[in-house]
């Protein structure tokens, strides 16, 4: 039985979508009961459990063989996936861990938050001797979802100058996680997923003109002023900051790394973030 918590997530409902075609057991961990009630009625388990309540944990875990694992970046990311891998401890069942691109790069005190909470779950998990699996990918090309409002009215935001980002289509995170859940071998390893092209903003930007057949900018918010715009559009505080922190990194190029995970995995080229808006253009109509 593979057991996928996150199922209802960007990746996690591709890794279930995948195992379910490919046909091993697959039990779906989702919160609340309107997910359970979507799931229900196919080849797929469906389990109601919340990692903030370690209670409902064991009952989830029954008859696990491999364990999946993606939760959102926020304040509270540390403590839920610490809650799993504290059910996991003593178990011997391998977990595979989402966590992202670089992000044991320095040590998690010295990290930007979104990377330093998955140092800190990584390294919980290596002190309760855990078996891991981590896949790290790079930016997810579905994030531009998150910009379809700007981007119906002509403009995609960022604070990344001139990095380059090699996006990721979450179909193929899933796919090289779907790979590693179903085959032997990856345990200890730390997978860095990424797409085929190094590709910055403005050339996101020109993607989706072409795409849609109408003009998108890109506007470069300097750095330090990048964590306001974004709560002004509506995240919350610790949120912005954390993204505000990754676009610098962007502008200072250093996520600009391609890695061939996916075709290791898959035997297939990643797909381009092309691909994706191709199927998603909808989104952006405004
Ligand atoms: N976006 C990127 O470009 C990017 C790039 C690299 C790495 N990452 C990493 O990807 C991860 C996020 O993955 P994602 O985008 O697939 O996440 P997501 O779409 O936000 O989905 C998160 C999943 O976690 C579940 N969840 C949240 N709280 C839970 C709880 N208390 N108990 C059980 N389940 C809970 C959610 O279920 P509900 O439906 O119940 O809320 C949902 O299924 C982060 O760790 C981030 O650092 C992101």
């Amino acid at each position: 039985m593979i057991v996928v918590f996150g199922s209802t997530g960007t990746i996690g409902s591709e890794v279930l979508r995948q195992l379910v075609e490919q046909g091993p057991p697959v039990r779906a961990v989702v919160r609340s009961q309107q997910a359970a009630d979507r799931l229900a009625g196919g080849s797929t388990e469906v389990v109601r459990a919340d990692l903030a309540d370690p209670g409902s944990l064991p009952a989830a875990l029954a008859g696990a063989d491999r364990v999946f694992l993606a939760t959102p970046a926020s304040a509270e990311q540390v403590r839920l996936e610490s809650n799993l891998i504290d059910a996991l401890a003593g178990s011997s069942v391998p977990l595979v861990k989402l966590a992202a691109l670089g992000f044991d790069a320095v040590p998690a005190d010295q990290a930007i938050a979104l990377a330093a909470n998955h140092g800190r779950i990584v390294e919980h998990a290596r002190a309760q001797g855990v078996a891991l699996t981590v896949l790290a990918p790079s930016g997810f090309t579905s994030n531009l979802l998150a910009s379809a409002g700007t981007i119906a009215q002509g403009a995609l935001y960022g604070s990344a100058g001139d990095g380059g980002v090699a996006w990721v289509d979450p179909a193929d995170v899933g796919a090289v996680a779907a790979h590693v859940l179903t085959s032997s071998g990856h345990e200890g390893a730390t997978y860095s997923v990424t797409g085929p092209d190094l590709l910055t903003f403005a050339q996101l930007a020109e993607l989706l003109t072409a795409e849609l057949g109408r003009e998108v900018s890109y506007v470069d918010v300097p750095a330090g002023q990048f964590a306001q715009t974004l709560q002004g559009a509506g995240l919350d505080a610790w949120t912005a900051d954390a993204l505000d922190e990754l676009h610098q990194l962007y502008r200072a190029h250093l996520s600009e790394v391609v890695t061939d995970e996916v075709s290791k995995a898959t035997g297939r080229k990643p797909r381009s973030v092309q691909q994706w808006l191709a199927e998603h253009a909808a989104a952006f109509a405004g």
